[in-house]
């Protein structure tokens, strides 16, 4: 049992799904606009009561069954995302305990690439042998960093949870991570005021994201499908060998750009859950599997390619076969 695999995939969709006529009220903006630049129809937004804890527990739960085990047969816990307003407790602690456990539990920030960061820890973690399944999930309540009247995010950032059940494996489910960091081009995407700020100026608005989002969308662009290929290299596949591309939903154009600078066969499904979605950071990716796993577009066996990428800015990419 020397590899890591994905054993289970869950989701956590909140109860609102807000369309893009309803994010105008707001900004001066259309509906074609949103559509045309993003690819967003509508998103899910959070009911007051769906809170972060609630979604990932959701998630959580939703991969467990899917994987056919109970938390009890854990051995840790991940937990991607950068909306924990509470971060004393970790949400990751606050989620082994309301799945009624005590098991080792971390919190990971990398923004919109987490979860993927989280893959590539859990993957070593179970090859060292440390654990021999490992509960991993991105939960996002980006609602609570928007502001609604910024043009520039207020249509693009949504709610939700996503999640893998991980476990130790005779063939190599996982890849190997490839992942960075670019802090000096980060500065682009950030909360404004920070909390620091905030403390010491109690008169400053409340934190919410502020993004120069052309410059991301130019970085992403330009550096996610030498990335794409790096991953399939390290995993020792070529880009013929991909059944299923998953970028980070961010923008549906930016997924276009990848797609048209990676040699892919005609055959690969790729993820658009960004229409219906919005983007929900370090819960786009499992949420987009999740989603086409529903729909029957993969099926067990696929080999998926995913790329995370955005704030900080980060990136890491694997390869993964689906279970
Ligand atoms: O997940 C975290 C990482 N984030 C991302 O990956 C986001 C990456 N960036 C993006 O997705 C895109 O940059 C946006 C969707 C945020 C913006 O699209 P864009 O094509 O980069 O727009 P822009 O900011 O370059 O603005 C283009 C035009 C401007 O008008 P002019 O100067 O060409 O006349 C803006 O004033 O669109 C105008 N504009 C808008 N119009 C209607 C900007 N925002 C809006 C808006 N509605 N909300």
């Amino acid at each position: 049992m020397a590899h890591a695999a994905v054993l289970g995939i869950g989701a956590y969709r909140p109860g609102r799904q807000v369309p893009n006529e309803e994010i105008c009220g707001e900004i001066d903006s259309s509906d074609e606009w949103i559509r045309t630049r993003t690819g967003i129809a509508e998103r899910g937004w959070a009911l007051p009561e769906e809170t972060l804890e609630v979604m990932a527990l959701g998630a959580a739960t939703d991969a467990l069954a899917a994987a056919g085990i109970g938390a009890a047969s854990l051995g840790m816990i991940l937990v991607a995302t950068c909306t924990n307003g509470q971060p004393i407790q970790p949400l990751a602690i606050r989620l082994a305990a309301a799945l009624g456990t005590e098991l080792p539990a971390l919190e990971i920030n990398a923004t919109c690439a987490g979860f993927c960061y989280g893959l590539g820890l859990a993957r070593d973690l179970l090859r060292g042998g440390t654990a021999d399944r490992i509960l991993l999930v991105g939960a996002e309540r980006l609602t609570d960093v928007l502001d609604r009247s910024d043009r520039g995010t207020a249509f693009i950032f949504a709610d939700g949870a996503g999640a893998f059940v991980l476990g130790r494996s005779e063939t190599e489910g996982v890849g190997p991570v490839v992942w960075g960091s670019d802090g000096e081009r980060g500065k682009v995407l950030k909360l404004i005021p920070d909390y620091t700020e905030l403390r010491n100026d109690p008169t400053l608005s409340k934190p919410s994201i502020s993004m120069e989002g052309r410059r991301v969308f130019k970085w992403a662009a330009e550096q996610m499908p030498k990335v794409a290929e790096e991953a399939c290299k390290a995993a020792g596949v070529s880009l013929a060998d991909i059944d299923v591309l998953v970028p980070h939903q961010a923008n549906q154009r930016i997924t276009e750009v990848i797609v048209k600078g990676l040699d892919l066969p005609e055959r690969v499904v790729v993820a658009d859950d960004i229409v219906t979605t919005g983007n929900t950071s370090s819960a786009s990716i499992p949420l987009a599997l999740h989603r086409m796993r529903a729909e029957g577009r993969v099926k067990p066996g696929d080999r998926a390619l995913l790329i995370g990428f955005g704030g900080g800015l980060a990136y890491a990419a694997q390869v993964v076969t689906l279970p």
